[in-house]
């Protein structure tokens, strides 16, 4: 235990997540505590709180610690309110969410973190996995590091569109009357506060290296898709009502499970982030 905080960390794997235990976060928290729960995400890459029955103003409040919530990266502006935060059954983005990513990478800046509480989660089924990408990035061999800190990479709304059907029309469309559709991000991030690498491509939205022949370009990124896979570096939740995960999206990417056809009710707000730093 923290002997200032009171707050209890406790890791759920060597590579990823922590659950964070001591807190109820409908009360304002110290700054103690906040520097506390901050650490711990940047170097867990998601943290998880549980028995916390927050309302929307309240999981605002507690974001705001951390940075400029939205509602939720596709629609969020600067004047969104806690009264925007919509509850959202889940199933109908399955398709979409079913798939390693970071959330919507196609973006100049990608929302930095992403809070995701559980209302009403299925009986079974219905897993959010996260895997570490500095382990990710830190498993791989010497001269393969060595050419990827030098690389960017493409990240696009068409790939997501094409992959989701009629929903990511749907998606794609009012995004895509806010934002331009794609977006270059260097290959590796250097993480913005712990200062480590983090493999920086996922499969739902980057489509080229832009530095490499379309050939090399996929075989790498073939590569990539796959090895962010291994057990090695991920981790499974089960959610139980009034879960939070809190988690990184430079740190980490996440796979929500698509085996359920019961509702799944989550509160969804994400953090503003700033343009991806890479080693150049
Ligand atoms: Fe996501």
């Amino acid at each position: 235990m923290n002997a200032v905080t009171g707050l209890r960390l406790k890791r759920l794997t060597t590579a990823v997540g922590a659950v964070i235990e001591g807190v109820d976060l409908r009360k304002p928290i110290s700054g103690e505590a906040m520097r506390f729960i901050r650490q711990a995400l940047g170097e867990h890459g998601v943290v998880f709180f549980r028995n916390q029955a927050l309302d929307a103003e309240s999981l605002w409040a507690f974001a705001e610690n951390f940075g400029k919530p939205h509602k939720e990266e596709a629609t969020g502006t600067d004047q969104d309110r806690p009264s925007d935060v919509v509850e959202a059954d889940m199933r109908m983005a399955k398709s979409s969410t079913a798939v390693w990513h970071s959330d919507t990478t196609f973006l100049a800046r990608p929302p930095k973190a992403t809070l995701m509480r559980a209302i009403r989660p299925p009986e079974f089924g219905g897993d959010t996995c996260w895997s570490s990408m500095y382990a990710a990035y830190d498993a791989l061999s010497e001269p393969m590091r060595a050419m990827l800190d030098k690389l960017s990479a493409v990240h696009s709304l068409g790939r997501f569109m094409a992959r989701t059907g009629a929903f990511g029309v749907h998606y794609a469309q009012t995004m895509g009357a806010n934002h331009p559709p794609e977006r270059v991000h260097p290959v590796i991030q250097i993480h913005p506060e712990t200062g480590r690498k983090a493999l920086y491509v996922n499969e739902a939205w980057t489509t080229r290296i832009l530095e490499l022949g379309p050939g090399e370009s996929d075989a790498i990124l073939g590569f990539l898709f796959e090895h962010v896979k291994s057990p090695d570096f991920n981790m499974r939740w089960r959610w139980e009502p009034d879960d939070l995960a809190f988690w990184d999206n430079c740190a980490v990417q996440h796979y929500a499970v698509p085996d359920y056809t019961s509702e799944r009710v989550m509160q969804r707000i994400v953090l503003a982030g700033d343009e991806p730093r890479g080693p150049n």
